[in-house]
């Protein structure tokens, strides 16, 4: 099969408000995937395990953060299903409270698979096991979150990538 052919890798970012950490990690990928012209290989989204947000477009300080780094985020808020763990191929949560929650609502054991820690692609050496939530923090917090999802989503790009030339 060429690469034309292949199925797009279908990846769901989850937090716990989907206005911050995980909206940004789709916009964070998504612009990868653009750099390296790759937008058809993935599909991309992002939720949250709550659903205090619903409908709305992240956090306006995220968005500020994400700007200062050419990243629009256009996502709009929207919670977990479980539909998500049939659709998406990997589920990739920010924090273990995530993943605590992911496992619980994961239907099967097939299902649970699916999920990742961020954290798993960090670079070796990373400071923190974790994307910290920055809801209570002030700017560091979110410069912090893009930080690390570049670092992390560029990492889980290349792992793709190399696994999908295997
Ligand atoms: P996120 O951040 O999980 O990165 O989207 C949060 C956003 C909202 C709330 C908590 C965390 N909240 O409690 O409303």
């Amino acid at each position: 099969m060429n690469k034309a052919e292949v199925k797009p890798k279908k990846i769901l970012f989850v937090c716990l408000g989907n206005i911050c950490r995980s909206p940004a990690a789709e916009g964070v990928f998504l612009d990868l995937l653009r750099e390296q012209g790759a937008e058809t290989h993935y599909e991309v989204d992002s939720a949250g395990t709550g659903g205090y947000h619903i409908g709305q477009l992240p956090d306006r300080r995220m968005r500020i953060h994400a700007r200062q780094r050419g990243l629009d985020l256009t996502h709009h808020c929207r919670q977990v299903d479980t539909e998500d763990f049939e659709k998406f191929d990997l589920i990739i949560g920010m924090d273990a409270s995530n993943l605590t929650n992911l496992r619980r609502m994961a239907p099967s054991i097939e299902a649970a698979r699916k999920i990742h820690g961020m954290a798993e692609y960090f670079s070796p050496g990373a400071r923190y096991d974790h994307v910290p939530d920055p809801y209570y923090e002030g700017a560091e917090g979110f410069e912090l979150v893009l930080d690390l999802l570049q670092d992390g989503c560029r990492n889980l790009f290349t792992q793709l990538e190399s696994e999908e030339r295997d």
